[in-house]
């Protein structure tokens, strides 16, 4: 295990707001971190190695210890349902999941609803007593409703722009959604004091109030 701290990232929409972040937290990642194509980026002047993940894929990365922390949204968090600490509530990349239809959705006696949330979504309907057919995508899935292929869906929505350009109706809020720092749990012990250094700076610059879990949980 290296002293470096592997810190997978998400690549994608969730990147800018988490190394503002960082940068606020007194992190100084260098610019053309931003752009690069790179995939493993040695930062030894602060003691870390970036990872730039898949969002999806950032807490497989951690559990295994491919990364020793990595950020992530709780929707993906679980969704996943991997083995590691969960350490902060970053209270950036803010959005919620919801149940969306067409303005006109009538329950039928056969629902079908699709989603990137299987598991999320499934418990949701089977708490609400209600019987669905879920349908796994992995993007776009506010196509689903328009062609016919579900009559509802289970997504995102951050702006409402995507519902509102097609369309949609968000019925019902099921969770509200922020990215989270996580850790693998045996760099927890083995890199204590870089991770919980790392934490201390971030919670001085998280927007909001900040939730801790000592020594984490399961996400
Ligand atoms: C996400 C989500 C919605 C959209 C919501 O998709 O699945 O489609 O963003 O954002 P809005 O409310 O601001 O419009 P994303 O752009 O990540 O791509 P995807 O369709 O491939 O999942």
């Amino acid at each position: 295990m290296t002293d470096r701290l592997k810190v997978a990232m998400p690549k994608g929409r969730i990147y800018k707001q988490a190394s503002k972040l960082l940068r606020e937290a007194g992190v100084p990642i260098p610019p053309d971190v931003d752009d690069t194509r790179k995939l493993v980026i040695p930062l030894p002047e602060l003691g870390m190695e970036f990872i730039m993940a898949k969002p999806v894929d950032v807490p497989t990365y951690v559990e295994y210890g491919a990364a020793d922390i990595g950020i992530v949204g709780k929707d993906v968090l679980l969704e996943e349902s991997k083995d590691v600490y969960e350490l902060l509530d970053l209270e950036i990349a803010r959005c919620r999941m919801s149940v969306i239809g067409l303005p006109d959705w009538q329950p039928g006696i056969h629902q079908r609803v699709a989603t990137k949330y299987p598991r999320v979504a499934s418990q949701y309907f089977r708490e609400q007593g209600q019987q669905v057919e879920v349908i796994k995508l992995n993007g776009s899935i506010e196509l689903a409703p328009l062609i016919g292929l579900a009559d509802r869906i289970v997504d995102m929505v951050e702006t409402g722009q995507t519902l509102r350009e097609n369309g949609l109706i968000e019925q019902t809020r099921i969770l509200d959604i922020t990215s989270r720092l996580i850790a693998n749990r045996v760099s927890y012990r083995m890199k204590n004091t870089a991770i919980q250094e790392l934490c201390d700076r971030l919670q001085h610059v998280i927007p909001g109030k900040a939730v801790q879990q000592q020594g984490g949980s399961r996400a």
